[in-house]
């Protein structure tokens, strides 16, 4: 089938499904185009929420899916590519989280939403890139256990007086991601700006000019006066900026930041998803009722911009 046939297709049966389609920023471009809606990670979650729609295909990876089957208990959540997963959220599992909990039994456990429904559920709270300075300085105690991405723990660290305790996980696409990458690319574009997730190293993010979620950057290359970017996370993100900012000029930091699970979803695997009703993304009521306890929480926390 051409692609513009396979497209026609996806409108076709989203129409008859009632069904509407997320995508995260680091989807393929040809996706995130067919998409109603793409967003970063929390901005996924409270669309999930506001859908009347029966169905929601969830082009991202496995945990975003599991947090829409989370908070939508009474849609059907479909991924095209069910071994699509996240590496840092594989990196932290329940059982050493409860092992981990009885080692510091003062500390509040913060969660990044790139984990499994099951961590989420045993945390207090959940954040993502885009409030996790603002979520753990909402919390009464002065002890945070912060599970799993140490590079998001040590930048939440700098922004708050509460002692941060680090899970050791990483993304391995932005822990890839050197100082020495950043240092050459602002030498062959001087006059650029470098915006970086947090996701990166502390040593990369000294040097940006700019820390934001994905969505974060494509707002602030967008009002910056700037004309180029040095941009600090997964490649996908270009094709949002570009199109938000179409007469700027982005340059990916790394040749290696590319994230394989991000890009395992297509048009005829999305395509084939909506025909066949799969996969369907279910979590057990027993976590679902804590994981979700855990992301509301972290929706009700007003965000200072
Ligand atoms: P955000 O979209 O929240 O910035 O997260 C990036 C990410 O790694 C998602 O997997
Ligand atoms: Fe996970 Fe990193 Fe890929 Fe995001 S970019 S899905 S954090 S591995």
């Amino acid at each position: 089938m051409e692609q513009a046939e396979i497209i026609d297709r996806i409108k076709e049966l989203k129409e008859k499904r009632n069904a509407v389609i997320l995508a995260h920023y680091y989807s393929r471009p040809e996706v995130q185009d067919v998409a109603d809606f793409v967003g970063d990670s929390l901005g996924l979650s409270q669309e999930a929420v506001k859908q009347d729609a029966d169905v929601i295909v969830f082009c991202g990876v496995h945990f975003m899916g599991e947090s829409a089957a989370v908070l939508c208990p009474d849609k059907t959540v479909l991924m095209p590519e069910i071994d699509a997963s996240c590496p840092m959220a594989d990196m932290a599992d329940e059982k050493a989280l409860r092992e981990e909990k009885k080692k510091h039994p003062n500390a509040a456990v913060v969660c990044y939403v790139n984990s499994s429904a099951a961590v989420k559920a045993e945390s207090d709270i959940c954040c993502t890139s885009a409030n996790a300075v603002e979520v753990v300085n909402s919390l009464e105690a002065d002890e945070i256990l912060f599970v799993p991405d140490k590079n998001l723990a040590a930048y939440v660290a700098a922004h708050t007086d509460k002692k941060v305790i680090p899970w050791e996980g990483h993304c391995p696409c932005h822990h890839q991601i050197m100082k020495a990458d950043v240092l050459n690319m602002k030498k062959k574009h001087p006059e650029a700006k470098f915006i970086a997730h947090p996701e990166c190293r502390p040593e990369v993010l000294e040097l940006a000019d700019n820390v934001a979620s994905t969505r974060g950057m494509i707002v602030y290359a967008k009002e910056s006066d700037s004309q180029e970017f040095i941009v600090g996370t997964e490649c996908g993100l270009l094709h949002g900026l570009s199109k938000a900012s179409p007469d700027k000029k982005f340059y990916c930091v790394s040749g290696y930041a590319c994230c394989p699970s991000m890009k395992m979803v297509d048009l005829e695997n999305l395509l084939a998803s909506l025909e066949k009703m799969q996969t369907i993304i279910t979590v057990s009521e027993a976590v679902r009722a804590g994981a979700k306890q855990a992301l509301d929480r972290m929706l009700e926390v007003k965000l200072n911009k």
